[in-house]
């Protein structure tokens, strides 16, 4: 089963091969959606790939699926740099050891 570390969170957790990192966070505690102010908690797309709030940065990118249409769209209108590691949470299955970094700070 893969490992997934949560940088910030200094946490290691193993999903399966496919599981969707949006979940591997959720159901750990790590948190995804912290823009404008923590709103995002509450009004994010609930995985749908189409708020653009759940950034991470995933290293290295091949351990993940590759990038979906939404976000080839997302680097399109340059929401997203066209750097191949910054991905949306909701969008990825994990496929192998990787290392995510969020843009939440750790809770305390
Ligand atoms: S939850 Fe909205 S883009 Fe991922």
């Amino acid at each position: 089963m893969p490992k997934v570390t949560f940088v910030n969170e200094n946490r290691t957790v193993e999903v399966e091969r496919g599981a969707s990192l949006r979940y591997a966070a959720l159901e750990n505690d790590v948190p995804l959606y912290c823009m404008w102010f923590g709103l995002s908690k509450l009004a994010n797309c609930h995985g749908n790939g189409l708020c653009w709030t759940d950034r991470v940065k995933v290293t290295p990118a091949a351990s993940v699926s590759p990038r979906t249409v939404l976000e080839k769209a997302m680097v399109q209108f340059g929401q997203i740099r066209k750097d191949p590691t910054v991905r949306l949470a909701c969008q990825i299955q994990v496929l192998d050891d990787c290392q995510v970094t969020t843009r939440c700070q750790p809770r305390p």
